[in-house]
């Protein structure tokens, strides 16, 4: 029997090792690394965290990273020049924000001046309009993983119910485009949706991405539904210690068909996804 448990860390792995032997052949055939440059303004523990991870993985696979840090206290304008250093340079194919910002500064603004080609985090508008336009483009890294999750169970996409919990730029917004595109009727649930518990009742597949630890329970869910947890909340227990939990309660893992865990689901994913998206575009910026 399949397990219920879609094994996060496996497939990001097997991923991996594709883009791996794809970063191979660039260098065999073209004698192109590519390089992607990772923005990070002040020391939010989380996002150094993440950013320690996006580099370990790059250096498996072959990519070349390069981290620009800034003190919290960084202005707009030297930011943006930065970027429009990372824009010019040949050696760099992908250039990512790592995101939360400090309140001063705008991420519109910052985000909207990496060059659409290189922003292989998907958020450039260009990227955006793409997906809402059916039009070649680069996905946002978590959506493009939660879907290449999907596609590797044994069900079709098409015309399930899907319910996004979530709206933020990161996942909720593309990853409802994103379904919508593989042919899902799409319910969006957002932090000002009334009465939404009936809602998750009849969804297929949920995707939450709230941040609220063990928002989900089994009452919120249909038997046999697929559930994506995006969320990733450091929770203190009653002995002192700390764990990660997702948005969904532990025990739904009973009701369900299929569940992403936390950790080891859908954060692999990204990173993976990051990784292919900076390959793919190092592949489309070699003018042969
Ligand atoms: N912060 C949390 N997730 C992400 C991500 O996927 N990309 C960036 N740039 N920042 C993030």
């Amino acid at each position: 029997m399949t397990s219920k448990i879609i094994d996060g860390r496996k497939v990001a792995a097997d991923l991996l090792l594709k883009t791996q032997a794809f970063v191979a052949e660039l260098n065999t055939t073209y004698t192109v690394i590519p390089g992607l440059a990772i923005i990070k303004v002040g020391d939010n523990p989380a996002s150094t965290a993440y950013v320690n991870i996006k580099q370990k993985r790059a250096a498996e696979v072959g990519i070349h990273t390069e981290l620009v840090t800034f003190s919290s206290n960084i202005s707009e304008q030297d930011v943006l020049r930065t970027i429009d250093m990372l824009n010019a340079r040949k050696d760099i194919h992908g250039i990512i924000i790592q995101l939360p910002l400090p309140a001063h500064l705008n991420a519109d603004t910052l985000i909207d001046h990496v060059s659409p080609q290189k922003d292989v985090d998907g958020f450039h508008p260009d990227n955006v309009g793409a997906i809402a336009t059916g039009r070649a483009g680069i996905l946002p890294c978590t959506p493009k993983g939660i879907l290449y999750l999907l596609k590797t169970l044994p069900i079709h996409l098409n015309g399930k119910h899907a319910v996004v919990i979530g709206r933020s730029r990161i996942v909720g917004k593309p990853m409802a485009a994103l379904l919508l595109k593989s042919n899902c009727t799409i319910t969006h649930i957002h932090s000002h949706s009334q009465n939404w518990r009936p809602i998750t009742q009849l969804a297929d597949i949920i995707v939450t991405a709230t941040g609220t630890p063990r928002l989900l329970t089994p009452e919120h869910i249909k038997t046999g539904a697929i559930i994506i947890d995006v969320g990733s909340s450091k929770i203190s227990l009653p002995n002192g210690q700390s764990k990660f939990v997702g948005d969904v309660r532990e025990d739904v893992v009973q009701k369900a068909g299929f569940i992403t865990p936390v950790p080891g689901g859908v954060g692999p994913m990204t990173v993976a996804m990051l990784l292919q998206n900076t390959a793919e575009a190092a592949r489309s910026q070699i003018n042969v």
